[in-house]
């Protein structure tokens, strides 16, 4: 059953509009609405606030600006960044356009938005950084990446010599624009309290998390928040942590005792979101004439927001992908006066491996090598880096079996040679690999009288199928049908999960809930042998089977449903855990990534530039899968991601005010139905057996990995023009088409 392309449990739901989302939540009856006015400047201060006619509008319950919200906890930055304190309206300081300036709320949306545009606010704009290139030259270097899982630098040799030395190098800059996580269910929350303690119903990725950040910023004791989000419409890292339209209608909630509903715009999402920062990569390689790599470099430049200490883990990506003795990483952040940088689905690898794997290909063209070849050869035995060996990869096997697949040996090596009466074909390839995380993770499961299961945790479903593979393991696990397994997620109130992020939920909470089963198998075992009445008494218990709904014992057996009914007749539980990776022995002995390899076809239009995109491939190796169906949905959504990244996603600065120049998905482009071409995911089945019980790892970010570099590559095939500034556009490929 585990594996297996289980239809999704909850799709009935979806489809017939009774999975209630954030927004759509009523339990606590009339709600009130909030607005949130947003700063227009980028850096400066509120020199003059004028609150009288809003708070003079119909319907309207409240105004807050920096003057009267109420007073909120500072972080603390040893907590996780997600669940650290969040004060917003906290003082007449502007830090990025959009910020939260003033809330109102009012008795019905429309009133709480009128009013909003009453508020009166005059600005001290000061100077501000906006320009990443332009403070390039203020780059530090932070003391460490992501709350320290990466260190900011990794050095090995003497990569300047191994350069010098070389028949080929490489040495070029690529940069990639801000880009912004636009989940389908923009951030919500809808807050109500019963004396001193409130439910707040929000979209987020991390119960616990929010939970934490939400007690931290009011202060009050974490037992006094319950946190609920069952159903939560994508999230790609904007939902990690929750954002101010939380904070305030939590705390505008308590205030006027009365629930109180705040939905971020898309347009606010532009700007109340963490977004994915600008980079600027310096990548060296070099080379034999052989093609094996005798150095490999990795710099990254990084906006970083004044104030947070967020670093994407940009240039840690490839430090266990190719062999060669000398290495040098790092990241540098630049400051500037922009909305925090945050995770974007596969932060790092996402634009990490567009600068890797682009140079690899120009390394190969160099070389007159092809580009699958030259990764082959570089493929190495051990970790570069750390020098501890692989659990499972299968990264040339991905490389070969994509090839075959995709008819690779159809490229033609020399760029702008193959046409047909539209215009320019490419091909072009690249590389996937993705870090396997494990957090600490409990899920319940309960067996009831009638043998059906409930299983329980925090552990949410952004989307990504998390109810069905926990109602499958579970149904294996206990040898019953997947059809009688209640999942109940999104809920404070049940076992502390670490949440969908990082690719973590699916192996995190399915191994939990495989451990609960087992446990309850052994709960179950030793109350038979111990029964008289039970055939399996007197039996060794160690020998317990769980199948087509009996414990069995040998040839004894017995079934469940009559078992739980005479022994344990209110039910019978156990909690099952995984503790974070860093506790566990074989994710310090063994280097744990997933992998995979992209192949790409395009079309340039020999007249207009137009790139499209004709068919993408990927082969993937990721452990065991949990279910076909849902995790070569996540591959394929993470390929279009890549797509994304290599033609359309940017959203520019605009270098005088400091705000964002997208501000709508008509203008912030991502791939539309229109855009995909012939895709497939093809994934090699396998075990990981040093990840975990069920040897399974994620795939949620592994399709976007190197998507983008192989399409990129195709472009260059099709037209010999290289584009190192992403997104790839027409106007960057028009002056170089061949005539
Ligand atoms: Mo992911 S960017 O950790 O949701």
């Amino acid at each position: 059953m585990i594996g297996d392309p289980v239809p999704r449990i909850d799709a009935p739901k979806k489809v017939t509009g009774t999975a209630t989302y954030t927004a759509e939540v009523w339990d606590a009856g009339q709600p009130l609405y909030g607005w949130i006015v947003g700063a227009a400047i980028g850096h400066g201060r509120i020199a003059r606030l004028d609150t009288a006619r809003a708070e003079a509008a119909p319907g309207v319950q409240l105004v807050w600006t920096h003057r009267n919200a109420p007073k909120q906890h500072e972080p603390d930055a040893g907590q996780i960044s997600y669940a650290r304190a969040r004060p917003v309206l906290t003082s007449a300081e502007i830090r990025h356009h959009g910020e939260a300036v003033a809330l109102v709320v009012a008795t019905t949306l429309e009133e709480a938005r009128a009013a909003a545009a009453l508020v009166d606010v005059a600005y001290e704009a000061a100077d501000g950084h906006f320009d990443l290139a332009a403070r390039e030259a203020h780059a530090v270097e932070p003391p460490m990446v992501q709350s320290g899982l990466f260190a900011t630098r990794s050095k090995l040799g003497d990569v300047d010599a191994a350069m010098a030395a070389a028949p080929v190098t490489i040495d070029r800059r690529y940069t990639t624009p801000y880009e912004l996580a636009q989940p389908m269910e923009p951030p919500a929350c809808f807050a109500a309290w019963k004396g001193d303690q409130v439910t707040v119903h929000t979209s987020t990725q991390i119960i616990a998390a929010a939970r934490a950040r939400i007690a931290q910023t009011l202060g009050i004791p974490m037992e006094k928040v319950k946190v609920v989000a069952r159903y939560v419409g994508g999230g790609f890292g904007s939902k990690l942590g929750v954002q101010a339209e939380t904070i305030l209608a939590v705390l505008a909630a308590r205030a006027l005792a009365k629930p109180v509903k705040i939905a971020l715009s898309r347009q606010q999402m532009f700007q109340l979101v963490s977004q994915r920062p600008a980079s600027r990569q310096r990548v060296r390689l070099a080379a034999g004439r052989d093609g094996l790599l005798t150095a490999f470099a990795h710099e990254a430049t990084i906006q970083q927001a004044y104030g947070s200490d967020f670093v994407e883990q940009t240039a840690a990506c490839g430090r266990p992908l190719y062999a060669a003795a000398n290495r040098f990483t790092t990241h540098r952040v630049v400051s500037l006066h922009l909305p925090p940088g945050g995770d974007v689905r596969a932060p790092g690898e996402a634009t990490g491996l567009l600068a890797i794997e682009s140079a690899m290909d120009e390394l190969a063209h160099a070389l007159g090598l092809d580009p699958v070849e030259l990764r082959v050869r570089n493929e190495p035995p051990r970790d570069p880096e750390s020098n501890v060996p692989f659990s499972q990869r299968r990264l040339v096997e991905c490389l070969q079996e994509g090839a075959r697949r995709f008819g690779w040996q159809r490229r033609r090596a020399t760029p702008a040679t193959l046409r047909d009466a539209h215009g320019w074909i490419g091909y072009g390839m690249a590389s996937a690999i993705r870090t396997h995380f494990q957090l600490a993770t409990s899920v319940r499961v309960r067996l009831g009288p009638s043998g059906a299961a409930v299983v329980q945790s925090d552990m949410t479903d952004i989307g990504t199928g998390t109810y069905t593979i926990l109602a499958q393991t579970v149904g294996e696990a206990l040898g019953i049908s997947h059809h009688d397994v209640r999942v109940e997620l999104g809920d404070s109130d049940f076992p502390t999960s670490a949440g969908s992020g990082g690719s973590f939920g699916a192996a995190n909470s399915c191994n939990a809930a495989f451990r609960a089963c087992r446990a309850l198998r052994a709960r179950l075992a030793a109350a038979a042998v111990a029964d008289p009445l039970s055939p399996m008494h007197g039996l060794d218990p160690a020998g317990a089977t769980l199948a087509d709904g009996r414990l069995a014992i040998g040839h004894a057996s017995e079934p469940v449903a009559d078992l739980v009914t005479r022994l344990f007749p209110s039910g019978v539980d156990a909690i099952g855990d995984v503790a974070d990776g860093t506790a566990e022995p074989s994710y310090k002995a063994y280097a744990l990534n997933t992998y995979g390899a992209h192949f790409a076809e395009v079309r340039v239009d020999a007249v207009t530039g137009e790139v499209r995109l004709q068919r993408m491939l990927g082969v993937f190796d990721g452990g065991r899968m949990l279910n076909r169906a849902t995790a070569r949905s996540q591959l394929l959504g993470g390929m279009l991601w890549g797509a994304g990244g290599a033609l359309l996603e940017d959203a520019p600065v605009d270098p005088r005010y400091g705000s964002f120049a997208a501000r709508d998905l008509a203008q912030y482009l991502v791939p539309a139905h229109a855009d995909v071409p012939e895709i497939d995911a093809i994934i090699l089945e396998g075990v990981d057996d040093k990840a975990n019980d069920l040897g399974a790892k994620g795939v949620g970010e592994l399709g976007i990995c190197g998507a983008g570099a192989a399409i990129a590559n195709a472009v260059f095939n099709a037209v010999g023009v290289r584009v190192r500034d992403f997104p790839i556009t027409i106007e960057k490929l028009l002056p170089g088409l061949p005539r």
